[in-house]
């Protein structure tokens, strides 16, 4: 069975996924003690499914893990109907497509005006790193403006988030587990001394809207507040970060493709963003556990029994894509479930697929002989996959 600490797995965990999707339902797996959906219609069928539920189960002791606890509990992700039908009606309109369409111009700038420093850096010394100058600041000063986080301090977001997000990963490590409570004390503290000053002096920004309607009292408490920002801090930058990142990489790294993000990128940005989501998915799994006897593709997850969704893996699923290991930009049919599907679908995906269609575009048009320098650094992690680093060069 899977070791998803194994370093060649998290390397190149397709493969083993394959073999996994070609066992032809579920299986258990006893290290992890659920089962692992791997079948595009298993993994699509778990999210969708009512009697499969998020359900938080909290960190003992509760002394030691309360804030990390309660910013789980409280979210819209880790919660289900009726607590989730209200907190994620709360920020659904701003997250609208209309609503967010209208962040064009300002996206663009930022990706502008990145670009302008990373070609500074290209011409200074020779090279720069995709990520720390481009694919991570764009999705992090994004959120945090649409937010209303201080410039000043959004270096603090991605080593918050990163903290926080290594606990998703398959046994965490003491080190882990300590990093990931000192920052959710941290980030919580944070948010609440926020949002007591928006309460008094109230921007235009959403935590201002989020506290007005706290203030009010009936639909969101403290707790439930600081617990949505938070994670949309977080989530709404880390796969996008990723998700650029996998799919730069795997057209850098392929001759044909970066041809046509050379010749045309505005031409099949739309394709290309899909397919960036598919070909090497930035989230790779999703943990549900059953309310009650369910049936997933064949076999049954008895109620209290876990069940995870393996995104990365149905969208490789060869029985729905064609050539579903090649990447392939200008793909039309590519009804991958990277966004996840259900209850629980992606609140940010029209924010995520307008910042990845801006800055793909302006990269090309602006560094149209970009190149890998040297092999990009992988992070040593399977849930939350991406790059530690990519160097890249590449002259006007
Ligand atoms: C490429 C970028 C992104 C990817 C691949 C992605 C993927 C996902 C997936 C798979 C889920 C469902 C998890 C589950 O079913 O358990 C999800 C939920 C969520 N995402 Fe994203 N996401 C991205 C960007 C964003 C952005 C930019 C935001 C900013 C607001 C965001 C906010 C959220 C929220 C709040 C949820 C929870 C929704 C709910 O539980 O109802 N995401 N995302």
């Amino acid at each position: 069975m899977i070791d998803f600490q194994d370093p060649a797995f998290v390397l190149d965990p397709y493969p083993q996924l394959k073999e996994l999707r070609q066992l032809g339902k579920p299986v258990w797996h006893e290290g992890l003690e659920m089962w692992l959906a791997a079948r595009h219609s298993d993994a699509n069928a778990v999210l969708r499914t009512k009697t499969l539920g998020r359900i938080f189960t909290p960190k003992s002791p509760e002394s030691e893990w309360g804030e990390f606890n309660w910013l789980h509990a409280d979210s819209i992700l880790d919660s289900e109907p009726p607590k989730h039908t209200r907190l994620r009606s709360l920020v659904g309109k701003a997250f609208s497509r209309s609503r967010i369409d209208a962040l064009r111009p300002d996206i663009e700038r930022i990706a502008n005006s990145l670009l302008d420093d990373a070609q500074l850096k290209l011409d200074s010394t020779g090279s720069f790193d995709l990520i720390a100058e481009y694919a991570e600041p764009l999705p992090v000063k994004v959120i945090a403006t649409l937010l209303g986080f201080p410039d000043k301090d959004e270096h603090l977001l991605r080593p918050w988030s990163q903290a926080i997000v290594k606990m998703y990963e398959v046994n965490p490590s003491l080190e882990v587990q300590s990093e990931a409570k000192r920052a959710a004390h941290e980030f919580a503290e944070y948010v609440r001394s926020l949002m007591t000053d928006r309460k008094a002096t109230p921007g235009e920004d959403l935590i201002s809207e989020l506290a007005s309607v706290e203030e009010a009292g009936e639909k969101l408490n403290a707790q439930e507040l600081i617990a949505t920002c938070v994670l949309l801090l977080n989530a709404g930058h880390e796969a996008s970060v990723n998700g650029f990142g996998n799919g730069i990489v795997a057209a850098l790294e392929r001759k044909d493709q970066l041809e046509l993000l050379r010749r045309d990128p505005r031409g099949i940005t739309n394709t290309a963003v899909e397919e960036f989501l598919r070909f090497d998915a930035p989230l790779h799994l999703f943990e549900r556990t059953a309310t009650a006897d369910t049936e997933i593709g064949g076999i049954t997850v008895l109620a209290g029994q876990k069940i995870a969704s393996l995104i990365g893996s149905a969208n490789r699923d060869e029985t729905i894509f064609n050539d579903a290991d090649e990447m392939d930009l200008t793909r039309e049919q590519n009804p991958h479930i990277g966004f996840g599907a259900g209850i629980h679908f992606c609140i940010g995906a029209p924010l995520a697929r307008l910042e990845l269609s801006a800055s793909l575009p302006l990269l090309f048009e602006r560094m149209p002989n970009l190149e890998l320098k040297s092999t990009p650094t992988r992070r040593p992690t399977f849930v939350l996959r991406g790059y530690e680093k990519i160097e890249v060069v590449g002259s006007k």
